[in-house]
C-alpha cells in the first residue's frame, strides 16, 4: 500500500512517529545519520509549498475567552502552509493547533511554539538588566531553567531569547533586557542563559529551544531611538557588540534572530556579511535563524528592497531560514524560486535546519510530548519557582547611597520603626514590578512592596499614600503623601517607570524621573525626616538632585513576582544587598552614550586645562559608575599581587587579592579585575574587564581571591582585523568598581 492510501486509514502523525522509528539508528534513534536520513526522506517527500510552510511562523492572539488564532492562519496550519506559531499557549490550546498540523495535513510534520519568554513565564523574575547586576551567572543559568520549565510546560518548545545586545544608552528603552555594557560580562550571561534554556538535552520536555538576538548590535541605535539606524565601525562590532553573541552560538543556541535595524547601510535581516560570512563561516552555527517580526517586508521601508518579493529574496540570500510574521515567503517565495532568483536548494537547506530543530526537540518521536496538563498544573507558580522569583530579587538590588541621616543610621532598619510613610505611586503596583515582558506573568501574585513591608515590619504602622502617578503633571495627591509623611517616623519611597516606560518601542529622550515624582521627592525632602528612595525602573535613570538630597538609595529596577518581599527584606537587614551595576548612571542625558570602557584620548580630562576632553556644564564622571554598588558591610582590598612581573605568550600570570569584610555584617562582594593595554597597533581602551568574582565574607573575615590571565585575554584587532595579543606593557586593576582599584603592571613579552 502506498503512503497516500495509508493516510486515508491513519492519522499522518501516526505515519510520521512510524517513519522516526523504522528508520534504524543506534542510541534510541538520536545518531547524526538517523537525524540526516529521517530528514532527507521527510523533505524528498515534500511539496514547495509545505517546504515554504516550514519556514513560516506567524503568531498566534489572545480573546476574552482565552487563547485563539485567526482563521486564515488555522487554515494554513491545516494545509501545511504554516509550521511554526508564536505567542500561543496553554496545554490545552496548543494541543489543539498541534493535532491540526499533526492529524490534519498530509505529512503530519509538528508545529513548534515560540514564545517571548525573556525573564519569565508565569511566574516572573528580575529583568534581565537586574538579574545582570547580581555578577552571578549560576543564579542566572538557573532563572532560564526555570523559566524554560515553567513555559515548557505549558506547552512553548522555543524561547526568544537570550537577548545579548550590549548597550551603552539608556535612552533605549530595549537596555532593560541586555545584560548591559560590557561585552566580558555580557558573553558570560548570554552563554548562561543559554545553558539555562537548553538544558542537558533539548529532547527533554522541559527544556526550551533557545534563540540568540538581535543579529547584530540592535542596541546601539542612533541617539537610543528604537528601530534606529546602526553605524559603527567593523572594529567597535567586533571588539563590543559581537563578543555576546558569539558567545550563545557557542554555548550551543540552537537558532539566532535578526534584528531590525540596518547595519551601515545593510538591514540586519538582508545581511549576508553578518548572517553568513560571521554566523555561518565564521562562527560555524549550523542551526536555525528567524527574522525578528516582520523584519523581512520592513526593509521595503527601509529602501533597500524593491519590493516584499525582493525583501523575501535578499533575506533567503543573506542567509535567513525562517520568516516571523511577515508572509513573505509564503507569499513570494515559490515565484522566487521560478524566476531563478533562488534556488530549491536554498529552500532545501532552511528547511533542514527547521526540520532539524524538531527533530532535536523530539517531536518527531512525539509531536505531543510538551502537551501533558498534569505537569502544566504542578509547574507552573511552584514553590520552586517562587523561591527563586525571590532569591533572584535580592541579588539583583543595587544599593546606590547609604549615608547617615542626622537622626542616624537609615538603613538596614534593624529596629523596626513605629510608623513608616511608604509613597509613590510604585509602591503598591502590581503589575509594574513584572517589567518589560510581562510575558504571561501572573500580576495577581505579585507582591507589592507595601504588602512585602507590611510582612517584614509587622511592628509598624504603616501610612500609605500614592502621591502621584508615574507620569502626567497631578500633583493633587501630594497633600496627602505630606500628611503621611508628617506623622511618620521614616518615609520610603517608591518611584521610577511603570512598566510601560521600558522595553521594547520605549526609548525615552530624557531619561529623569518621569511625571512629578521628583517633585513629589522633594516634597518628602523637606519634611527633614530619614527618607529611602527606591528606585524601580527598566533603565538606569539620571537623579543627580536625589543622589545629593537624599541619603539612602536603593535601585529595585523592575523585580518580578517577589519584588515586595525582596525588597522589604533588605529594607530591614534581613538581606544585605550585593548587586553592582551593569551600566553607568549617567548625571545627565547628554553624557549618553556612557560606559567605562573609554578610550583616554589624546587630551585626557584635566580640569586645570580647558582644551582637554570635557563638558564645561556638568562634572564629567558619570553618577555611578559600572560595576559600583554597595553593601551594609564594608570591604576592604590590600595586597594586590602578580605572581610575575613578565609572562610570555606561553604563561599565565596570576594574580591574587585580598578581600576583608571590616564592617558589621556578613556580605557578599562582586570583585572585578580589569587591564589597560598601554601601548597597541591600535588604541586600547583605559579599562576592559577580564574577570570577577562573587565572594561572601562574614564580618571580620577575609579571603584571597585569585585570577589567571593569559595573552588569549589580552587580544585585540590589529589594523588588519587580526585578533591577536601584542606584547608590551599592561596595567591590572582590582576592585570594588570600575572606578575604585587597586593596580599593578606586567609586560607581555615574545617567548
Ligand atoms: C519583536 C522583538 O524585537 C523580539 O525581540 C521578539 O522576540 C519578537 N517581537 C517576538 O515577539
Amino acid at each position: 500500500m502506498k503512503t497516500t492510501q495509508l493516510r486515508h486509514l491513519i492519522p499522518a502523525g501516526f505515519l510520521l512517529v512510524v517513519l522516526f522509528s523504522i528508520t534504524s539508528c543506534n542510541e534510541g534513534g538520536k545518531t547524526k545519520s538517523h537525524r540526516d536520513a529521517f530528514i532527507d526522506s521527510l523533505l524528498s517527500r515534500m511539496t514547495l509549498e509545505e517546504k515554504i510552510g516550514q519556514m513560516t511562523l506567524l503568531t498566534s492572539g489572545w480573546s476574552q475567552t482565552g487563547p485563539s488564532m485567526n482563521e486564515d492562519y488555522k487554515k494554513m496550519i491545516r494545509n501545511g502552509h504554516c509550521g511554526n506559531v508564536f505567542n500561543a499557549l496553554t496545554v490545552e490550546y496548543n494541543r489543539k493547533l498541534q493535532r491540526m498540523a499533526v492529524e490534519e495535513t498530509r505529512l503530519g510534520i509538528p508545529l513548534l511554539f515560540g514564545y517571548d519568554v525573556i525573564h519569565g513565564f508565569k511566574t516572573i523574575f528580575p529583568i534581565p538588566l537586574a538579574t545582570s547586576c547580581s555578577w552571578d551567572t549560576a543564579m542566572i543559568r538557573q532563572t532560564a531553567r526555570l523559566a524554560s520549565k515553567e513555559a515548557a510546560a505549558a506547552g512553548v518548545t522555543w524561547t526568544f531569547n537570550p537577548m545579548a545586545d550590549i548597550s551603552r544608552d539608556p535612552r533605549w528603552g530595549r537596555i532593560a533586557e541586555g545584560a548591559g555594557e560590557d561585552p566580558f560580562l555580557a558573553s558570560a550571561i548570554a552563554r548562561a542563559k543559554v545553558k539555562g534554556h537548553q538544558g542537558r538535552t533539548l529532547s527533554d520536555p522541559l527544556t526550551l529551544a533557545a534563540c540568540v538576538k538581535h543579529m547584530a548590535a540592535y542596541g546601539d541605535p542612533r541617539a537610543g531611538r528604537d528601530y534606529n539606524t546602526v553605524d559603527m565601525s567593523l572594529r567597535r562590532l567586533r571588539e563590543v557588540y559581537l563578543p555576546p553573541y558569539q558567545a550563545a552560538v557557542e554555548a550551543g543556541a540552537a537558532t539566532v534572530m535578526t534584528a531590525f535595524n540596518d547595519l551601515n547601510g545593510i538591514p540586519a535581516t538582508g545581511n549576508k556579511f553578518l548572517l553568513t560570512n560571521i554566523l555561518r563561516n565564521e562562527w560555524h552555527f549550523d542551526g536555525m535563524v528567524v527574522t525578528d517580526y516582520t523584519s523581512i517586508p520592513e526593509m521595503v521601508d527601509h529602501g533597500y528592497a524593491r519590493d516584499e518579493k525582493h525583501a523575501g529574496e535578499l533575506a533567503l540570500n543573506a542567509g535567513v531560514d525562517m520568516d516571523m510574521q511577515g508572509s513573505t515567503f509564503h507569499n513570494h517565495l515559490k515565484k522566487s524560486v521560478r524566476q531563478d532568483k533562488i534556488s530549491e536548494q536554498q529552500i532545501n537547506q532552511a528547511v533542514r535546519r527547521v526540520l532539524g530543530l524538531k527533530y532535536d526537540l523530539g517531536l518527531f518521536e512525539d509531536p505531543y510530548r510538551y502537551l501533558d496538563e498534569q505537569r502544566e498544573d504542578t509547574i507552573i507558580h511552584s514553590q520552586q519557582m517562587m523561591d527563586h522569583a525571590l532569591a533572584s530579587a535580592k541579588e539583583s538590588v543595587v544599593l546606590l547611597k547609604n549615608e547617615p541621616h542626622e537622626a542616624g543610621q537609615i538603613l538596614p532598619m534593624e529596629q523596626q520603626p513605629a510608623s513608616m510613610a511608604l509613597i509613590g505611586p510604585l509602591a503598591d503596583s502590581r503589575s509594574d514590578m513584572l517589567g518589560t515582558w510581562h510575558a504571561a506573568g501572573t500580576d495577581s501574585l505579585v507582591t507589592t512592596l507595601k504588602e512585602g513591608i507590611e510582612q517584614e515590619f509587622p511592628g509598624t504602622t504603616i501610612h500609605y499614600a500614592r502621591g502621584c502617578e508615574t507620569t502626567g503633571t497631578d500633583q493633587s495627591g501630594f497633600d496627602q503623601a505630606l500628611a503621611a509623611a508628617r506623622k511618620s517616623e521614616v518615609i520610603v519611597m517608591a518611584v521610577g517607570e511603570n512598566f510601560r516606560q521600558s522595553g521594547e518601542a520605549a526609548s525615552r529622550a530624557h531619561i529623569n524621573l518621569p511625571g512629578v515624582q521628583l517633585e513629589l521627592v522633594k516634597k518628602m525632602v523637606q519634611t527633614g525626616k530619614p527618607l529611602v528612595v527606591v528606585l524601580m525602573a527598566g533603565r538606569p535613570l539620571a537623579i543627580p538632585w536625589i543622589d545629593q538630597n537624599v541619603a539612602a538609595i536603593l535601585n529595585a529596577w523592575h523585580l518580578g513576582t517577589r519584588a515586595g518581599d525582596a525588597v522589604a527584606d533588605i529594607l530591614s537587614g534581613d538581606t544585605n544587598p550585593s548587586g553592582k551595576l551593569t551600566s553607568t548612571f549617567p548625571r545627565t542625558t547628554g553624557q549618553i552614550p556612557i560606559f567605562y570602557s573609554v578610550k583616554n584620548t589624546g587630551r585626557p580630562l584635566d580640569p586645570d586645562n580647558k582644551y582637554t576632553s570635557k563638558y564645561l556644564d556638568v562634572p564629567n564622571d558619570p553618577l555611578y559608575p559600572f560595576g559600583y554598588g554597595l553593601s551594609y558591610t564594608q570591604f576592604e582590598y590590600e595586597n594586590l599581587k602578580l605572581n610575575r612581573s613578565e609572562i610570555n605568550f606561553k604563561q599565565n600570570l596570576q594574580v591574587s587579592v585580598q578581600v576583608k569584610n571590616t564592617g558589621q555584617y556578613k556580605g557578599e562582594e562582586i570583585v572585578q579585575l580589569y587591564t589597560r593595554d598601554m601601548v597597541g597597533s591600535v588604541t586600547r581602551p583605559v579599562k576592559e574587564l577580564k574577570g570577577f568574582r562573587k565572594i561572601a565574607l562574614k564580618p571580620g573575615e577575609q579571603k584571597q581571591v585569585e585570577f589567571t590571565l593569559s595573552a588569549d585575554d589580552l587580544k585585540l584587532y590589529d589594523p588588519k582585523m587580526n585578533h591577536i595579543a601584542e606584547p608590551g606593557k599592561f596595567k591590572v586593576f582590582v576592585g570594588t568598581s570600575s572606578a575604585n582599584v587597586l593596580e599593578e603592571s606586567f609586560t607581555l613579552v615574545k617567548p
